[in-house]
């Protein structure tokens, strides 16, 4: 399916996600035929450049960017004939005006405006596009990350955006609702009885989802210093995953549905409060140490460190999901910069059988897991238990894990970025892989209590060295229910 007509107006064109994810995605979109031929990309920013300069600068970021492939020249040619540059100082009303002198709202294309851009800057620039008619209906804005810090500030920048689109026009990106396995999860669950029938607490012991990373603060700290992992990675990303494994089926697949199932998980989770906080919650920040072979600094050592730092750069939690559904089943959640590996994936541990009729030696038989894989990876595992074939006096069981990976399984699928993906939903207008302005404030107001919380206990972050999986706090958290993470070795 070609995409309709858009111009897409992209602000921070020259930043770093605009470089490194927006630029690579719509090429991609480009080469797969998915942009339509009269389609525009208007970068805005305030470099003093022209069209052909901008041009270079985005070959020059796809072939720094895009490390599976090479730059195709036919490809390229088609793309750089869709990108105009806009030189606009945000600030200054009468600059947009440039931006009106390529889109014309006139002419049966959508604008969709893309804000790649700190939300301070979101009013001044809706104020911008509303000099030039590019708020009116059909125009679309799309609004990256971070959006608010906490409740109020979050209120405040919906609030501001609210007086110039309408929440039909608004698309806020949460890049985890592009992933492929991320989607796969509506399929396993809504598409297999098998699963389907067993998703609740009768059959489920409890459910994990980790979100691992290699990497350190890149290069951000001051971004990075202020946020921290709790809200740079829990509020958003961790809580959309959560909220598909856990909400009720919708009635279909479409933003309204989906939309108000997720709200009503998100309005359920158990508030973390000063009474609970100690024991459900931890929080890690690296030391020096060793990831991949290299050696790292620590959180405190990273360029540009402000030594006295207690920003977590690791969050472990057990959330409850306070309704029928998951009721005693605790949802652990934990995330981490400077970790061993790259991994983030969810595990579902199904109860234990209530007898065990096989070896005697064997006390207990291991829990069945589903495991989805979102990255690296992208798959499905099943561990269960065979038995080991022979003969002999007594059986043998041995777990086994049926592994369905999805390079292996669909051959010769290109996995596509999860920002493809975002954008061409936000071309089509297609707003059910965006989060609402509700789900946004019900998460902060989650966060903001464990937040509150922490600061009521007055605790620094307690170490873990870079290359380890958090503190031991992390592996104690699941030992005092009796379980444990799955898979750390
Ligand atoms: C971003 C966070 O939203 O997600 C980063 O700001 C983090 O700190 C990134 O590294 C992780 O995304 P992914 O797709 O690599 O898991």
């Amino acid at each position: 399916t070609s995409a309709a007509c858009c111009d897409l107006i992209l602000f921070g064109t020259l930043g770093d996600l605009a470089r490194r994810k927006l630029l690579p995605a719509l090429y991609q979109l480009e080469k797969s035929g998915l942009l339509h031929a009269n389609a525009r990309v208007v970068g805005v920013a305030r470099d003093d450049i022209d069209t052909s300069a901008y041009r270079e600068q985005v070959l020059a970021s796809l072939n720094k960017f895009m490390t599976k492939e090479a730059v195709d020249d036919e490809v390229w040619s088609r793309f750089a004939e869709k990108l105009h540059y806009c030189n606009v100082d945000l600030k200054d009303i009468a600059a947009y005006q440039t931006i009106a002198d390529i889109v014309k709202p006139a002419e049966g294309r959508t604008p969709i405006s893309y804000l790649a851009t700190p939300p301070q800057l979101f009013s001044t620039i809706c104020d911008g596009l509303s000099s030039i008619g590019l708020t009116k209906q059909p125009a679309r804005v799309v609004l990256e990350k971070p959006l608010g810090e906490d409740l109020p500030s979050s209120c405040a920048i919906n609030k501001q955006v609210a007086e110039y689109f309408d929440e039909s026009q608004v698309y806020r990106i949460d890049h985890y609702l592009g992933k492929e396995t991320v989607l796969n999860l509506l399929a396993l669950r809504f598409a297999n009885s098998i699963f389907s029938d067993q998703w609740n607490h009768n059959t489920i012991d409890h459910i994990q989802i980790t979100a691992a990373e290699q990497v350190g603060v890149e290069g951000r700290w001051s971004y990075y210093d202020d946020a921290g992992q709790l809200r740079d990675m829990v509020q958003n990303h961790l809580l959309q995953v959560l909220s598909l494994i856990a909400m009720e089926p919708p009635t279909r697949l479409d933003t309204e549905n989906i939309r108000e199932e997720k709200l009503k998980v998100l309005r359920s989770l158990r508030p973390v409060t000063a009474d609970n906080v100690q024991d459900d919650t931890v929080r890690g920040q690296y030391t020096a140490g060793f990831v991949a072979d290299s050696k790292v600094p620590g959180y405190l050592e990273e360029e540009g460190a402000r030594k006295e730092s207690s920003t977590e750069t690791f969050v472990a939690l057990k959330a409850h999901i306070d309704n029928w559904r998951w009721s005693g089943v605790p949802f652990y959640l934990r995330t981490g910069k400077r970790m061993p590996e790259k991994r983030t994936e969810v595990v579902i541990t199904f109860k234990r059988q209530p007898h065990n009729i096989f070896h005697e030696s064997l006390s207990q038989l291991p829990p069945n897991r589903l495991i989805i894989r979102l990255q690296p990876d992208e798959g499905v595992e099943i561990q269960m238990m065979n038995k080991v074939p022979g003969l002999g006096k007594q059986m043998q069981l041995k777990p086994t894990t049926l592994d369905l990976s999805f390079y292996e399984t669909f051959e010769n699928k290109r996995i596509a970025d999860a920002y493809e993906r975002l954008l061409l939903e936000a071309i089509q207008g297609n707003q059910y892989l965006f989060v609402s302005r509700e789900e946004v404030e019900h998460a902060w107001r989650w966060i903001d209590g464990i937040r509150a919380a922490w600061s009521h206990l007055g605790e620094l972050p307690k170490s873990y060295q870079a290359g380890t999986w958090g503190p031991v706090a992390s592996v104690t958290l699941l030992a005092q229910d009796g379980r444990e993470w799955d898979d750390d070795a």
